[in-house]
C-alpha cells in the first residue's frame, strides 16, 4: 500500500514539473588561462556549488573579440582569466561589468589599486622568457639579457613570441616595450626583432613550449608559463630582461548582459576563495600569484622582487583606443615586414 502511495506521489510531482531530478543550473565560462586550469574549475565548482560550468579556451584578443561579436546575445556568463587590458577594454565598452565579489577586501589592495574597480583580479604573473640554453650552446650564443639582446642578427629564427592580435601575452609585450623605451623605439625594436622570429603563436604559453621542444631558443612568454614547461621536464631555462619588464593582473568579469546572472555571480564568488584559488598550482599547472592574499602563494610562483618590473600603467594600456592602436599598428607596420 505504501508502495502504491509512493508511486502515486512520484506521478503527482512529475506532472506538476518538480521531479527530483530537476536540471541543476549551470554557468558558462569564458576561460582563457591555462587549459588545465579550466578543466580543475569544471571539475570542481559543481563539488562546492552543485552547479555546472561549461567552458571554451579562448585566448585573452580572442575572447574579447567574442564578447564584442556577441554584444547583444552573449553565450558567457563569465569571463574567467586571461591578461587584463582586455578586461578593461571589455569593461570600458559595456561588454562586463565590475561587482565586488565577496572576497573584496581579501583581494591583494595592490593589484585591486591598479585596475582600480574596471575588473576583478584573479592574479598576477610577470613577463619574460623560456630559454633553451642547450640550442644556444650548440650556437655559440649568449644567453639574452635584455630585449634588446632579442634585435642581434644573430638570434635569426630562434625567437618567438604570442600574436597580440590573439594574445594576451603578446599584447602585454608590445605594451611593456612601449612603456619601457617610448612608441617610436619599441617600434624599431619589435621590427629588428621580427627578423628574428621563426613563429607568432597564437597563445601566450605557445613560445615556451616551442623552447621547450627546442624549436625556437628563447620563447617569450609569462615567467609562470615557462615555470610550467620546467616542471613538464622541458629543458630550458626561465627569466626576464634586465631592461625592465611588464606584468599581467589576469582578471575576473561579469558578463553584462548574461541571463543568468544569480548563477554568474556565485561562480566569481566561489573563484576568489583560496580553495578555489589553489587549484591553480594544484591541478591547473598555472602558477601565478593569486590574488586573494589568503591563498598560498605556490612555492614555485616567480616572485616580483626578482625580477626588474615596470610600474606597468594598466588603465592606458588597457584602454581601448590605446589597445587597438597599438594592436593595428603591429599588424601593419612589424607583422608584414620580409624577414
Ligand atoms: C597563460 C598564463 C596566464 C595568462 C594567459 C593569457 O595561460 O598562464 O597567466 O593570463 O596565458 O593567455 P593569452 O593566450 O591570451 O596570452
Amino acid at each position: 500500500m505504501r508502495r502504491v502511495v509512493g508511486i502515486l506521489l512520484a506521478l503527482a510531482m512529475m506532472s506538476f514539473g518538480v521531479a527530483s531530478a530537476a536540471p541543476a543550473g549551470k554557468v558558462t565560462v569564458l576561460c582563457s588561462p591555462n587549459p588545465a586550469w579550466c578543466d580543475a574549475v569544471k571539475a570542481e565548482f559543481p563539488k562546492a556549488t552543485g552547479l555546472q560550468v561549461d567552458f571554451v579556451r579562448l585566448s585573452s584578443g580572442e575572447a574579447l573579440a567574442r564578447l564584442r561579436a556577441e554584444r547583444q546575445n552573449p553565450s558567457f556568463d563569465v569571463w574567467f582569466g586571461g591578461t587584463g587590458d582586455p578586461h578593461i577594454v571589455a569593461n570600458e565598452e559595456g561588454l562586463t561589468e565590475f561587482l565586488r565579489p565577496r572576497a573584496w577586501t581579501d583581494l591583494r589592495a595592490e593589484f585591486r589599486d591598479a585596475v582600480a574597480g574596471k575588473y576583478i583580479p584573479l592574479y598576477a604573473g610577470i613577463l619574460g622568457w623560456a630559454v633553451n640554453e642547450r640550442l644556444l650552446n650548440e650556437k655559440n650564443l649568449p644567453v639574452p639579457r635584455t630585449w634588446r639582446d632579442l634585435a642581434d642578427p644573430r638570434y635569426k629564427g630562434l625567437v618567438a613570441y604570442p600574436n597580440p592580435n590573439t594574445s594576451g601575452t603578446g599584447y602585454t609585450l608590445v605594451a611593456t616595450l612601449v612603456q619601457v623605451y617610448g612608441e617610436k623605439t619599441a617600434f624599431d625594436l619589435l621590427k629588428a626583432i621580427h627578423k628574428n622570429v621563426a613563429e607568432y603563436s597564437r597563445s601566450g604559453a605557445g613560445p615556451g613550449q616551442l623552447a621547450g621542444r627546442g624549436e625556437v631558443a628563447v620563447g617569450i612568454t609569462f615567467v609562470h608559463d615557462a615555470v610550467d614547461q620546467v616542471l613538464k621536464g622541458f629543458p630550458i631555462t626561465y627569466g626576464a630582461p634586465r631592461d625592465g619588464t611588464g606584468y599581467e593582473i589576469g582578471g575576473l568579469s561579469l558578463v553584462k548582459a548574461t541571463q543568468n546572472r544569480a548563477n554568474a555571480v556565485a561562480f566569481i564568488d566561489w573563484a576568489l576563495t583560496p580553495e578555489a584559488q589553489a587549484l591553480a598550482a594544484s591541478e591547473g599547472q598555472s602558477y601565478q600569484i593569486p590574488s586573494n592574499g589568503k591563498t598560498g602563494v605556490p612555492r614555485i610562483a616567480p616572485r616580483f622582487q626578482d625580477f626588474n618590473v615596470i610600474k606597468y600603467d594598466f588603465l592606458k594600456y588597457g584602454s581601448a583606443a590605446v589597445r587597438d592602436g597599438l594592436v593595428k599598428k603591429w599588424t601593419t607596420e612589424v607583422f608584414p615586414l620580409p624577414k
